[in-house]
């Protein structure tokens, strides 16, 4: 028997691919979850505190019953984004990666968490294309960069500087922050608790948390 090489597949063109209309519907499946399906997109330098508070937000979710997902910058690069590297273009595909994720579980009917720096405007603004209008929500960590740099959690600010790390975030590489963010959480003066509290706050006030 000869073995199938990857050189032998036949690669589908995109006409012999067709989009399958799914029985259970997008709305059915937020239905039954009780919840508006929607992605919270934290942005903001590294040490900033995005996985923490979306961490504490997806926990008091959880207590409430909500279904949710956290994808989370350090756990994708070691899976989905795994070889990806800290150039603009590599970003640019992570974000673009994470993106297409979070679409499929918005039509899951989850309420999705992503914890990534996402340095640029243009990549941010390509995922809230991809989804209905008012799913995607920007929330900013507003930390300044001395205060990130100072409690340097990896260590990895210290290596950046001694030249260890090319690229590094709000080193030598840019973070352009958001201009509207839908929440915007200055993180260098919130306990934990309230910043997660402005988010579930927003969550409330604006009727995610009820189908
Ligand atoms: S993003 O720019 O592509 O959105 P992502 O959030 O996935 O970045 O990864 C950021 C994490 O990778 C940081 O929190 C840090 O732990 C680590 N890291 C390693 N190298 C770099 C670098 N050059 N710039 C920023 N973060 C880095």
């Amino acid at each position: 028997m000869p073995t199938n090489s990857t050189s032998d597949i036949q690669h589908p063109t995109s006409e012999d691919i067709v989009w399958h209309d799914h029985h259970v519907s997008k709305a059915e499946r937020a239905q039954i979850k009780q919840q508006k399906p929607c992605i919270l997109w934290f942005t903001g330098l590294s040490g900033s505190g995005k996985s923490t508070i979306a961490n504490a937000v997806e926990a008091a979710l959880f207590e409430q019953k909500k279904h949710t997902y956290l994808l989370d910058g350090d756990n994708i690069r070691m899976g989905l984004s795994k070889g990806l590297t800290f150039s603009d273009e590599d970003r640019i595909e992570n974000i673009r990666r994470i993106g297409e994720v979070s679409k499929l579980f918005v039509d899951a009917g989850l309420i999705v968490l992503t914890a990534f720096i996402s340095p640029f405007r243009q990549d941010r603004e390509m995922v809230r294309q991809l989804v209905d209008k008012g799913a995607f929500i920007e929330v900013f960590v507003d930390t300044p960069l001395e205060v990130c740099e100072q409690r340097d959690p990896k260590g990895l600010y210290q290596k950046a500087r001694k030249g260890e790390i090319p690229n590094f975030t709000g080193i030598d590489s840019p973070y352009e922050a958001p201009e509207f963010p839908e929440i915007h959480i200055r993180n260098d003066r919130l306990p934990i608790e309230e910043a997660a509290a402005q988010v579930l706050n927003y969550l409330e006030k604006k009727g995610y948390l009820n189908a």
